[in-house]
């Protein structure tokens, strides 16, 4: 089958490889209709190559058609449309239980010290082999894929595997008060699905923050106010000015770890990706910081007894926090990867109304054969072309 393929710090190729096979009871090969691209697999892209290797297949955002399952699978049969979430889960260990599916005792990567495995991410998160591909061995597939109705185009559901969980979690996490202010940082996917998310939910404000222009538009179409980043200051002071001096009641940081405007940590991710990687992975493990400027910038604004929520993800062993701030403004930290089946049941009306009231199905900017999957990944890093989401169809 064709799949992208990571060769190396900015290298992905399309390569032939041997198709997947059933290889527990548990499993299920599923043939790939639609995989997405995401913020996150641009970490691998460059700041994690450290933990990749030349050969792992990419993608954990993938749909399609179930194709065959094992003995131990009865909630899913070949024939039947699935998303499936980019964490890997059982759904009966002691964390599953307590729908902490990305904290999954049964797929934890415990060489490393990790959460549950996900597709296409890293020895860190299980070198599971990824689903931008044209056919995907699902394992724990007793329980981790979600099955969807038949009608509506791919990109009406594809969310499901991340974007939407992630950001309902985001909103949950944030817990904005009634008729208080979240402030979203960063309008990737994520932000932008946390800005429509909290106006589902009946936040009366929505401040959302980003520099490319586009996609300040995007969430301003969807009820945000816009304010534009910027590294002098002046986008902080501009959310001060906003809530009467005090900041926002909650802010969710949808950036990450390859924020602008960290010029000092840029240059040091830039040197770890090209480093060999025995020497890359000891650098981050031991003195590897994080870009936060969005981060940062989310603590100074957050009022005082308010609530930050962190889905961008951070990877940095010795970032420096501002404790203080942290402490005398009694903020309260929420974060981690999505439990994306935890909120399945929740969103899952959302999709299935024919109205599309979160407007899934539009906000793919671009689609795109396999084979021209190097060439998106070049352009998604760049913010080029207006790529918001960029979905491959195998
Ligand atoms: N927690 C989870 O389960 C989970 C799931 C998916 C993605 N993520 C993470 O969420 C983050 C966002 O994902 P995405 O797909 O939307 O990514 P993205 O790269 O498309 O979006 C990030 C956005 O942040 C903006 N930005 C950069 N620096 C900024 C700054 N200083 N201030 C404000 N905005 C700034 C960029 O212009 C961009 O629009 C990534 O770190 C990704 O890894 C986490
Ligand atoms: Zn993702
Ligand atoms: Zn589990």
């Amino acid at each position: 089958m064709r799949a992208v393929v990571w060769h190396g710090t900015e290298d992905v190729r399309v390569d032939n490889v041997p198709d997947p096979a059933i290889e527990k009871p548990t499993d299920a090969i599923v043939r790939i209709t639609s995989s997405a691209i995401c913020g996150s697999d641009l970490h691998l892209y460059k700041v994690l190559s450290m933990y990749m290797d030349e050969g792992d297949i990419l993608g954990h955002e993938p749909m399609g058609i179930v194709e065959e399952v094992g003995s131990e699978v009865t909630q899913i049969s070949p024939g039947d449309r699935v998303v499936l979430p980019f964490n890997i889960s059982c759904g009966h260990c002691y964390m599953c239980e307590r729908d902490l599916q990305s904290q999954c005792e049964t797929t934890q990567v415990t060489e490393y010290d990790k959460g549950a495995a996900l597709f296409g991410y890293t020895k860190l998160y299980g070198q599971v082999a990824g689903g931008q591909a044209e056919y995907l061995r699902v394992p724990q597939a007793q329980y981790g894929p979600i099955k969807v109705p038949d009608g509506p185009a791919d990109e009406r559901f594809l969310y499901l595997s991340d974007v939407i969980p992630t950001a309902w979690q985001a909103v949950k996490y944030a817990d904005t008060p009634k008729g208080g202010t979240l402030a979203v940082y960063g309008l990737g996917p994520i932000g932008q699905f946390a800005v429509r998310v909290a106006k589902h939910f009946g936040v009366e404000r929505v401040i959302a923050v980003d520099l490319v222009p586009e996609r300040m538009e995007l969430a301003r179409r969807h009820g945000a106010e816009i304010v534009e980043w910027s590294d002098d200051g002046r986008s902080a002071a501009a959310i001060k000015e906003l809530t009467d001096g005090r900041g926002a009641d909650a802010v969710i940081d949808a950036v990450g770890t390859e924020a602008h405007g960290a010029p000092v940590q840029s240059a040091m991710q830039t040197i770890a990706s090209r480093s060999p990687s025995a020497i890359a992975a000891k650098l981050m493990e031991k003195v590897g910081s994080d870009r936060t400027s969005a981060l940062h910038t989310a603590i100074s604004t957050v009022r005082r007894g308010g609530t930050l929520s962190i889905s961008g993800v951070y990877g940095g062993a010795a970032t420096p926090m501002p404790m203080m701030e942290l402490f005398d403004k009694q903020v309260q930290v929420r974060m981690g990867q999505a439990n994306v089946k935890a909120w399945i049941d929740e969103i899952m009306p959302l999709l299935t109304d024919d109205s599309d009231p979160l407007d899934t199905e539009s906000f793919a900017t671009h689609r795109i054969s396999i084979e021209e999957a190097p060439d998106a990944y070049k352009m998604f890093q760049q913010k080029e072309d207006g790529a918001i989401k960029v979905v491959i169809k195998p």
